[in-house]
């Protein structure tokens, strides 16, 4: 059996968010939240997050993209791609990227997240928390996903040498109330940070 914790209780710490906004980042002010792309394969979800991160730091924002391949090959790397295991690295992930945004970090997350009920998780999990948390959906077409094939893992998943890639022989479901939608086909990289962008001003997370 799982060996679960028990009689655990939270410690509170000392330092609120609003003092540890001041001395992070150049914009003296608390800008912790969590920037959640979600898409297909392909869709464009590491190239806007790293130029997003990039964008935000050059503006003195603390900003930290997380990445599934990246991920999976540390904290995640003993999870494959079952509906179960998918989960459970949505799971954690939702939990690391509200420790980065309570840390008053903007953490952008790059990860399928296939799954509707745990986008909503992570959503509910910053809430709670009193963390904002912007779900993007990053909206490729899967015949541009799959005609880009960045990493070829189409071409391998057409012939059967993946099972249960998303969009080829596992679901993808789309979110249906996203904060942003970005078409990323038809805009190119900057236009769909610049709308993120928009987004966090209106949200007060970028001044
Ligand atoms: S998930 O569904 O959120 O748990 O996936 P994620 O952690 O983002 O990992 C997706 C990356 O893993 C590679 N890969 C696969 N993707 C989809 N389905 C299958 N079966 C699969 N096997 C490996 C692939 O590089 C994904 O990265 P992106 O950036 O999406 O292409
Ligand atoms: P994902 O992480 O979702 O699998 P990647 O970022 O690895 O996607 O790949 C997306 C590919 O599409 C890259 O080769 C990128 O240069 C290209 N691309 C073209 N237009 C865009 C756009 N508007 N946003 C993001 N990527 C784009
Ligand atoms: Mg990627």
């Amino acid at each position: 059996a799982v060996q679960r914790a028990t009689n655990v209780v939270f410690q509170q710490n000392h330092v609120s968010r609003d003092k540890r906004g001041k001395v992070i980042g150049n914009k003296g002010g608390f800008s912790g939240c969590t920037v959640w792309l979600t898409g297909l394969s392909g869709a464009g979800k590491t190239t806007i997050s790293f130029a997003l991160e990039e964008y935000l730091v050059s503006q003195g924002i603390p900003a930290y993209s997380l990445d599934g391949d990246n991920v999976r090959t540390g904290l995640n790397k003993n999870l494959g791609f079952t509906p179960e295991d998918r989960e459970e690295n949505i799971r954690r992930i939702s939990e690391v990227a509200k420790l980065f945004s309570d840390g008053g970090i903007v953490c952008i997350t790059a990860f399928i997240s296939p799954y509707e009920k745990d986008r909503e998780k992570a959503r509910e999990l910053h809430e709670e928390a009193g963390l904002k948390f912007v779900e993007c959906y990053v909206d490729t077409p899967i015949e541009v996903c799959e005609q880009r094939d960045v990493k070829g893992l189409y071409k391998k998943a057409r012939a059967g040498q993946i099972k249960g890639f998303t969009g080829v022989d596992q679901a993808y479901e789309p979110p249906p109330s996203p904060e942003c939608v970005l078409k990323a086909s038809e805009l190119d990289v900057d236009e769909c940070v610049e709308k993120i962008v928009q987004h966090l001003v209106k949200i007060g997370v970028v001044p």
